[in-house]
């Protein structure tokens, strides 16, 4: 008997091969799957082949007529495999979007976001008040020297300012500054007039902590020099300022006495039923001007000093200044 194998044996089983490739390709749940299927028919030692090696009994005739039905086969099935494995490339592809997609209507997971410190933004509030009326921004060192503290400002030996209650002075004539009036004496030896200037800052006293008093406490210096300015021009700018930062707020000018201005005011703001002190002001000293080589007989102008607690305290209604360095989050978060 004849066991060698016919040419449309060989097809036949090609054909049969196909089908039942194509069947198992379709119905592959997964890469993984049809990898496997790929080696099961098309590897080396896969159906395929074993199906090519009874070509060997074939004539030199037929065996061309196999091979091209073979590689047929083998193309048709590479391409359905190929096809099906960029299917489910694309399908787990759009999954993975999808499942990533952002909610942007989503509630937040509530991460805490900081802001800045009441007080700091208080001082910057002021600070733009000036810059709108067209001040420029100077500051100055806490560390400051007798000189520029006191003796340029018009404050004598014997003023109670320089008392050691108040002040902390440290080694040699240093000391740290007990206000921001110095730093008009620093920008008026470096800057002719006109000037106009906010200095904002900290400033040291040696005061008992109370609901009123701190140790530490802000301070924003206002100093415009110029010819033929006058109270006037100080009561405007200072109303205007206050206008915009308190809104209608009553507010009254009361004199009182500076070394370093003449005539000088403190001016009130009434608050909770009471007048409450926000600043000191007055018209330069001359004595000043004297004293850094500006002639008075020409240059004038005013000077102010803010306490930036108070004006904190009045706009955000709180009572106690304590709150204001205690850093508790749960106080500070309200503003
Ligand atoms: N330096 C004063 C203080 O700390 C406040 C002050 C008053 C500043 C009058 C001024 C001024 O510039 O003109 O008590």
């Amino acid at each position: 008997m004849d066991t060698s194998i016919t040419i449309s044996q060989l097809i036949d089983q090609l054909d049969v091969l196909e089908t039942e490739a194509v069947s198992v390709i379709e119905e592959a749940a997964d890469t993984d799957v049809l990898n496997q299927i790929r080696v099961e028919f098309l590897g080396k030692k896969g159906r395929l082949s074993k199906i090519l090696g009874g070509m060997a009994s074939l004539s030199g005739q037929d065996r061309p007529l196999v091979g091209k039905r073979a590689n047929e086969v083998k193309k048709t099935l590479q391409d359905l495999l190929e096809t099906r494995v960029e299917k489910f490339k694309s399908e787990a592809l759009t999954a993975l979007l999808t499942r990533e997609t952002v909610d942007v209507s989503a509630p937040s997971s509530g991460i805490p976001s900081g802001h800045r410190h009441p007080l700091i933004r208080t001082t910057e509030n002021i600070v733009d008040l000036f810059a709108g009326l067209g001040y420029r921004v100077a500051e100055g060192p806490e560390l400051e020297t007798d000189e520029n503290n006191f003796t340029a400002l018009n404050i004598p030996e014997d003023h109670p300012a320089r008392d050691m209650q108040d002040t902390f002075y440290l080694e040699g004539s240093m000391l740290l500054r007990t206000h921001t009036s110095p730093v008009q004496i620093r920008y008026l030896k470096e800057n002719r007039p006109p000037v106009r200037i906010v200095a904002p800052g900290r400033v040291y006293r040696r005061d008992a902590v109370d609901a009123t008093h701190s140790p530490v406490f802000h301070q924003v210096e206002v100093l415009a020099i110029d010819e033929g300015l006058d109270f006037g021009h100080l009561r405007g700018t200072v109303s205007t300022f206050l206008k915009a930062f308190f809104g209608d707020l009553p507010v009254r000018f009361r004199a009182s006495y500076f070394p370093f201005t003449e005539p000088s005011a403190e001016v009130d703001v009434q608050w909770r039923g009471r007048w409450l002190e926000v600043m000191g002001c007055g018209l330069v000293d001359p004595a000043v001007l004297e004293g850094l080589g500006l002639d008075p007989s020409r240059w004038g102008g005013f000077a102010a000093g803010l306490g930036v607690e108070r004006f904190c305290m009045v706009r955000h209604e709180i009572d106690d200044i304590r709150r204001l360095y205690t850093s508790d989050l749960r106080f500070l978060d309200q503003f």
